[in-house]
């Protein structure tokens, strides 16, 4: 039952996390989400509905220390007692701040920090929590701009996000057998609130429902799950899997 399982969300403040907070309270799991800053909790909760913000549990944390991290399951453990699917959506929506040569090492360090390290900060505290459950699960999101650089002056957002592409990989590689579900969202559009919707991007609720369906039905692992289109999503959203 959705309502036995309960599921963090990693970056559930943020743009693609909120999306994916509100589908998995819909659908009766109850979510918990650390985020450094309380107003962005307030914001978060303020979306939700009534009758299901009492299955959301927020926490002000950093999951980006291995210190951080190992005190926020901690407090979550302490007042939630399980967590049995992890999320992750860490990172930010958007880095542009030019070419290479303009840049300084402490730029590249911000940017490593927040799309890669704390990937690995918070997956080395919680994976621990899920990894022997066959009825449990990781789900890490990830974008297409590790790929490729996506237009002039996004190169460290490119070597971020290929850093986190790549921690995937290390993962399932290194853990082929593990019993619970472990599975990649590669999403290769942009995402936003339906406010701010413009073209090429997909409303962070369509991407909320796809993974909250993946999450549910968890009919497939060590998949890496590339949403190209909308259409990708909602065959996601009907199959658990594209
Ligand atoms: N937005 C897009 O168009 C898009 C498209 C494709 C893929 N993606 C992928 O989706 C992921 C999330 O993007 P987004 O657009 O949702 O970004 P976002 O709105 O900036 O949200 C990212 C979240 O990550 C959290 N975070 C980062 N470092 C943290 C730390 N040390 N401790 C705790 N939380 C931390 C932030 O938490 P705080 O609340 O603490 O600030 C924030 O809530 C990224 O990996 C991105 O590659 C995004």
């Amino acid at each position: 039952m959705a309502s036995d399982r309960v599921v963090l969300v990693l970056g559930g403040a943020g743009t693609v996390g909120s999306g994916i907070v509100k589908s998995l309270l819909d659908k009766g799991f109850q979510v918990a989400v650390i985020s450094r800053d309380a107003t962005r909790l307030e914001k978060l909760e303020s979306i939700i509905s009534a009758p299901s913000k009492a299955q959301l549990h927020t926490l002000v944390g950093d999951v980006g220390t291995e210190e951080g991290a190992e005190a926020a399951k901690a407090s979550l453990l302490k007042s939630v007692g399980k967590i049995t699917d992890v999320v992750s959506s860490l990172g930010f929506s958007w880095w542009q701040g030019g070419p290479p040569h303009m840049q300084t090492l402490s730029e590249l360090n911000r940017v490593l920090d927040t799309l890669v390290l704390s990937t690995f900060t918070s997956w080395k505290a919680f994976f621990p929590l899920v990894k022997d459950n066959p009825n449990g699960s990781y789900t890490f999101i990830t974008g297409g701009a590790g790929e490729r650089l996506l237009m002039p002056g996004t190169g460290f957002l490119t070597l971020g996000a290929a850093g986190a592409l790549a921690f995937c990989q290390v993962v399932r590689e290194e853990y082929p057998n593990i019993p619970c579900k472990l599975n990649e969202v590669k999403i290769n559009m942009g995402v936003a609130t339906p406010d701010r919707l413009g073209p090429g991007y997909v409303s962070h609720l369509e991407v909320g429902e796809a993974v909250a369906s993946l999450v549910e039905k968890r009919c497939i692992t060590h998949t890496v799950l590339c949403a190209n289109s909308a259409a990708d999503l909602k065959t996601l959203i009907l199959e658990g899997r594209i």
